[in-house]
């Protein structure tokens, strides 16, 4: 079996070597943010814009962090590499409390937990579900409390999808890993930013490689039902990529994934991400 490099506060080590208290707080009450951060022929793509979104992530929870060490740990498992492509989880936890007690202590020693594996990066088409976005409102954090996108995911599951749509009362918000985008009358849409969504790195990256090719993208509110008469519509994240959606099972629509519009756009995402 492949053997995972982990690092737990501080510790590098197999991930099979390393104890967690069941009194960490991301096991009682999922008191953590944490980051993927993808690299592609041994290297990281979008590295700042990933520490960055974790220093906010655990500001907004008042997580203490310590984002040199965090950084320190991150490039010592990426210069551990025997593969080529794949990413680093790293997640930052608020600690070990003495009781299990919503209201944490004020004395807790920040708990760190990261690992790297193997992603491929194949482009692979999606059949999605759209579904009600039953999530908290401040989905704007990568926290680990992610049940509600769990038990959607999995209800997709049971109709053979592979990702969600989500939409708060019609709202579209994202995908239950990703971020959604579509081709409306010729024009590339995405759900703008609130917090209800988080701001995917690769939805960024995505956007400004499609400005600088003056392709305008479209950041608004937009109804579920709009995709109805989309031509095309996919999927960003750090880990998918592009990932094009070939069917929503439960609405009516005629998406492509041989939009030319969309080709284009994958065409010039991917020169920028892999570059
Ligand atoms: C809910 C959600 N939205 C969007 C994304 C995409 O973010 P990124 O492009 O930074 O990977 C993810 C990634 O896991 C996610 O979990």
């Amino acid at each position: 079996m492949h053997q995972i490099k982990a690092v737990f506060n501080g510790n590098f080590d197999y991930i099979e070597n390393i104890k967690i208290s069941p009194f960490s707080r991301a096991y009682t009450f999922s008191d953590s943010v944490y980051e993927v951060i993808p690299f592609h022929n041994k290297k990281s793509i979008s590295y700042e814009k990933h520490i960055d979104r974790l220093q906010r992530s655990a500001d907004a929870l008042s997580i203490s962090l310590d984002i040199k060490k965090v950084s320190d740990e991150i490039n010592q498992l990426l210069s551990s590499l025997d593969f080529d492509n794949g990413y680093v989880y790293y997640q930052v936890t608020r600690g070990q409390d003495l009781i299990r007690s919503h209201m944490h202590s004020d004395q807790l020693e920040t708990e760190t937990f990261g690992y790297i594996t193997q992603c491929s990066f194949e482009t692979k088409k999606f059949n999605v579900m759209i579904c009600e976005d039953t999530r908290w409102c401040r989905c704007d954090i990568k926290s680990t409390s992610l049940l509600a996108n769990v038990m959607n995911m999995n209800n997709a599951k049971l109709q053979n999808c592979d990702e969600i749509i989500m939409h708060k009362q019609g709202t579209l918000t994202e995908g239950g890993a990703s971020n959604l985008f579509f081709i409306k009358d010729k024009n590339v849409c995405t759900p703008a930013l609130s917090n209800n969504i988080l701001p995917g790195i690769t939805r960024s990256i995505l956007i400004d490689a499609l400005q600088e090719k003056n392709i305008k993208v479209i950041e608004d509110n937009f109804n579920y039902l709009e995709l109805k008469t989309a031509t095309s519509a996919w999927l960003t994240s750090s880990t998918k990529g592009i990932a094009p959606i070939e069917n929503i099972v439960n609405i009516d629509n005629s998406l492509s994934i041989d939009d030319p519009l969309f080709v284009s756009c994958k065409e010039i995402f991917e020169s920028k991400f892999f570059s």
